[in-house]
Formats: structure tokens, sequence, C-alpha cells
């Protein structure tokens, strides 16, 4: 089969696609014949060597943690699929996505919607789960609460902007005016140029401030939040623990604001409940770019710019 391939890290340019060995089902796996897979800035990240703790889980390195395809093959103790099916994945840290086959645990498969194209399906699991995650579950947000989408244009925060809707939140987006008119029918109440506007100098408070781009601090942020409002970072590392750790210092003091952040765990349930959501037209993959496979290795660099549209998705077949 051919993948998108990197041997070391380095430009992301300089991805080739090659032909690889096909990927054989283990226990309680899946092979997926991908006819769609969606980028994620994880991937670059990992291809540049960002983090010493990102490496090649082996070589050479095919990225892509989502695709949308058909089941080829399956171990013979998986059960609930068949053969044929059109199915989203979500791979973790195996990646391999950007590739025309696919292994992964079946637990992280749910059935494609039949009203979904295989591109939209392919955006939906990681961005779509960290939005869900981060806002049910780490932020808590409940209906009647005012969120503040800071990246709201791109992949995780179009699906939030949407969730944040749909659990009933107020939501202000954050973004370049050249996405007002896409947030404002995703649902987004009140939209923010970040090239004009600095939400941390507002004079008004949210109840969640959902920090995707991430660029902004707890202690910024912290001003422009209500008495009990929870700041959560999609990017975990020593600032916000840091600022965790000064907050529970804080707490017997009166002090109830919170700093969190996310970290996807890739859950068959949850990507049920967004394709529930999808189904029932309440929410609605943002997809901005659909480039062939042989020019997968410009959009991801293309995507490292960071000033992506909704998601960036490699058509494969
Ligand atoms: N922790 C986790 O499990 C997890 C999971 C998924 C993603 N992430 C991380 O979350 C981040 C976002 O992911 P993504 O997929 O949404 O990235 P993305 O698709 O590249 O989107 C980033 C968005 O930020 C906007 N932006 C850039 N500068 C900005 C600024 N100063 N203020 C406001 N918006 C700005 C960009 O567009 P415009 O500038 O044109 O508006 C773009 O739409 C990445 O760092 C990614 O690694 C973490």
């Amino acid at each position: 089969m051919r993948a998108l391939t990197y041997e070391k890290h380095g430009d992301a340019r300089d991805g080739v696609v090659k032909k690889v060995f096909d990927p054989r089902p283990g226990p309680g796996q899946i092979v997926v014949r991908v006819v769609a897979a969606a980028l994620n800035p994880i991937d670059w990240k990992i291809v540049e060597g960002r983090f010493p703790f990102l490496v090649f889980p082996r070589k050479p390195f095919v990225p892509g943690w989502e695709a949308a395809g058909l089941i080829e093959a399956m171990d013979s103790r998986v059960s609930g699929f068949q053969i044929g099916e059109e199915v989203l994945v979500s791979t973790g840290p195996a990646a391999g996505a950007v590739a025309e086959k696919l292994v992964v645990s079946a637990l992280h498969v749910a059935n494609k919607p039949a009203g979904l194209s295989f591109e939209e399906a392919a955006a939906v699991p990681m961005a779509g789960q960290t939005a869900l995650q981060g806002l049910r579950d780490v932020a808590g947000l409940r209906a009647g609460q005012r969120l503040l989408v800071n990246g709201a244009g791109g992949g995780v925060g179009t699906f939030a902007v949407q969730i944040g809707k749909i659990l009933g939140a107020h939501v202000t987006a954050v973004a370049s005016a050249s996405k007002d008119e896409m947030l404002a029918g995703l649902g987004a109440d009140t939209l923010l140029d970040y090239r004009k506007t600095d939400f941390t100098k507002a004079r008004e408070e949210w109840d969640v401030v959902f920090d995707v781009v991430p660029n902004r601090s707890f202690g910024e942020c912290s001003r422009v939040l209500s008495h009990e409002g929870v700041y959560v970072t999609s990017l975990p590392g020593a600032g916000p623990s840091f600022a965790s750790l000064g907050v529970s210092f804080r707490a017997p003091f009166g002090f109830r604001k919170r700093c969190q952040w996310v970290m996807l765990k890739p859950r068959g349930e949850d990507l049920a409940q967004l394709v529930s959501w999808v189904e029932a037209g309440k929410l609605k993959p943002v997809v901005g770019k659909v480039v062939p496979l042989d020019q997968a290795a410009w959009a991801l660099s293309d995507l490292s710019a960071g000033h992506a549209t909704g998601k960036t998705v490699i058509r494969i077949a």
C-alpha cells in the first residue's frame, strides 16, 4: 500500500509518498481501507520533533490519527462490525492514517452515518473528541453558562463552538475576522477578532475559557473568568501545571477559579455521541481543505502555519 512517510524528524514538506507493508489485524483489531484521513497539529509537531516525548513510534513514520473508510479485514474475536462497513476511526499515538490501509483497535471504530461524506467523517474523531472531552468532562460546561473559545476557526475550535451550543452555553468565538460568517453559521453568539480585540482585557466574564490556539495563560485569562470559572488549555505542560498548583494554594482563601487541560482519550462511546449529534443535524464537521495523497506533505506543512479553517483532509482513494 502507499502512505505518506517520514524517515527522520524535520520539515513537514520532506514527507514522501511511497509503498510500505500492508498492516494486518492483531488481537481485537480492524484493518480499514482508508478513503479519507484528516490531519492534526500533533502530526506536524511529531514530524518536526517539537517535543522530546513525541518520538516516531516506528520508522518510517506515517502520520494521521483519524480516518474514514471501509472495513477490509478484522481479527476473528471482533464482533459488532462487518467486512465492507463504512466506518470512522481514531488511532491514538500509533498514528498511520495517511495511508491506503490502517490497523486500529475495534474500540476506536464507529459506523459512518450515511449522510456524511468520507471527508467529513474523517474530520470528526480527534478534534470532535478533544472539544467534547474538554468542554463536557474537564470544564463541566452547563446550560446557561458563558463559554469563550480561543482559536474558534480551526479543527478543535469549530467543534467546540457547536458542542458549546449543544450543551446550552452562550458562545463567544475568538478568531480572525475572515471566519466570522462560518462561525456565525455554526451558532456562535458573539464574534471577536483577535487582531483587533484582546479578550483578556474585556469587561466581560466567562465561566469557561477554552484555549485551543493555545496562546494564552491561566494568569492572563483569570481576570475574565467568573468567580468559579475554569480555564482549559489544549496544551498540557509546565505552565498549566504550575498555575494549577498555585490555584490549590489559594483555594483555602476563597479562590475558586481553576486551571485545567484536556488530553484526548480516544473512546468509542464519545465517537458514538458525536456521530449521533451529526445524524441529528446538530453537529457538522467543517472541512476547510481536501488534498490528494500526493500533496499530503504540502498540506501538513500548510497546517503548521497555524491558520487552518476547520479540518484539513487527505483524500486517499
Ligand atoms: N491536548 C489534546 O489532546 C489535543 C487534541 C487536539 C489538538 N490539540 C492541540 O490544540 C491546538 C489546536 O488544534 P486544532 O486542530 O484546532 O489546530 P488548527 O486546526 O491548526 O487551528 C488553530 C486555529 O487557531 C487560530 N489562531 C491562530 N492564531 C490565533 C490567535 N492569536 N488567536 C485566536 N486564534 C488564532 C487559527 O486561525 P486564524 O488565525 O485564521 O483565525 C486556526 O483556526 C493545537 O496546538 C493542537 O496540538 C491538543
